[in-house]
Formats: C-alpha cells, structure tokens, sequence
C-alpha cells in the first residue's frame, strides 16, 4: 500500500464535508531570502502558504485534490501540485527549503522513511528542512486504535503518529540537525488544561559533497 492510499479517502472525505479544515495565522515562518524556492509537503487548504512571503518562488502539493482546489481559491498565484509526498515529482535539488508542517505524522513508519529520502534528494545542498508535527506528549497520544508505534487512526480514518526529538532527528539522518525542539502550549477543553505538543525541527542538506 502506498502511502497515498493509507491517506486519500480520508483527507478528500473530511475536506470534501467540512470544507476549510485548519483557521487561523501561523506561528514561525521563518525570515528567508526574497526568491528562495520553497516546497511546502501536505499544503493542505493552505494555512501555512498563506504566512509565507510572496517573494518566495513557491510550490505545494497535497494528496487531496479538494484540499488543492481551496487552496486555490485562497492563493491562485502559487504552484499546486498534486502529489504524494513520499513520491516527490521533482529532479534533484530542486529546492532552497522545504515545509513539512503536519503531514510527515500521517504517513505510515514507511511512507516516512520515504518522505525523509525524497526531502533529502529534492534539497539542495545547504538548503533546510522545516518540520513541525504533534510529539508524544501531545493530549490526544493514545487515542483511537493503535496501528503501529505511536501511531493511531481517529474517527474520521486520519492516521496520526506522535514523535519524539529524538526520533525526528533519526528520521532526516540523512540531513544535518540545525536544531530540534519542542514547542508546549496549554489547550483548555471542558474547563480542564490539556498539554499540546510539537516537535518542531530545522535539518540542513550537507554542502561538503557540493562539487566546487
Ligand atoms: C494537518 S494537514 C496540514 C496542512 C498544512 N501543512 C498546514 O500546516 O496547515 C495535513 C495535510 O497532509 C495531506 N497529506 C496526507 N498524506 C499525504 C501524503 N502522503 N502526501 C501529501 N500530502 C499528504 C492531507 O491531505 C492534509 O491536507
């Protein structure tokens, strides 16, 4: 099973449904040189693009072609491409920096692991990797059915795993850890506090093998 068809229905379902799934801004954009090429992985409807400078070259893509079509009702101007994020459709070291916010973490360990490769190859050297996904310490860790290592399927059928640093960092091993954190904030839900959680990391493609 490729990791699309672990992910598809469900994501094109709950877009299809419930339309705009993710509101408000974006925290930690980083400050990158006007003209840098970007590639932002599971753009979704474009919470995370809508932060981004439009003195960027940017492309996204998404598995969900009704994600991709709210997107560009939003944002008509940027490249959309629909694809799977394990398979990226482009040559090597096509991009300065690449965005995984929220999408590496609803791919299977192998879908994952290919995504890691593929970031790898479609960076060029000296160019960064953005990640940023729910960490084990996250409220909703544990819930729904558990389908392999801190993993879980919720109702609506979405796949989500939860990471440590430690594990981000193993992932991208074929990149260089810039730094690796995590970011913790307070959700209140039914008068309760609820701990959020997520590890946020920057990886930097090595430039010694550049050829000078
Ligand atoms: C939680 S949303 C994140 C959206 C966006 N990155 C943001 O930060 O607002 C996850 C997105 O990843 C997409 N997705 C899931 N699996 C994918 C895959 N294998 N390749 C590309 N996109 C995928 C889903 O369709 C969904 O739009």
């Amino acid at each position: 099973m490729s990791s699309v068809d672990s992910n598809l229905n469900a994501w094109e379902r709950d877009y299809s449904i419930r339309g705009r799934l993710w509101g408000g801004g974006v925290r930690g954009i980083p400050h990158l040189s006007d003209g840098t090429s970007v590639l932002e992985l599971g753009c979704g409807d474009g919470k995370t693009l809508a932060g981004m400078p439009c003195s960027w070259k940017i492309a996204a893509l998404d598995v969900s072609p009704q994600a991709l079509r709210l997107t560009r009702r939003m944002l008509p101007d940027i490249r959309l491409i629909l694809a799977d994020a394990a398979l990226l459709p482009f040559r090597e070291e096509s991009f300065d920096a690449v965005f995984a916010f929220h999408v590496t973490g609803h791919l299977r360990l192998q879908g994952r692991e290919a995504l890691a490769r593929e970031v790898a190859r479609v960076l060029v050297p000296g160019g960064k990797l953005f990640f940023r996904d729910f960490g084990t310490e996250d409220m909703r860790m544990g819930q729904g059915e558990a389908v392999e290592e801190s993993t879980y399927l919720r109702g609506a059928g979405i796949l989500t795993h939860y990471f440590t640093e430690v594990e981000a960092e193993l992932l991208f091993c074929d990149l260089l850890p810039i730094s690796v954190g995590t970011h913790r904030w307070k959700l209140r839900v039914k008068g309760k506090e609820m701990a959020r959680a997520e590890v946020e990391a920057v990886f930097q493609k090595d430039r010694s093998h550049e050829v000078l």
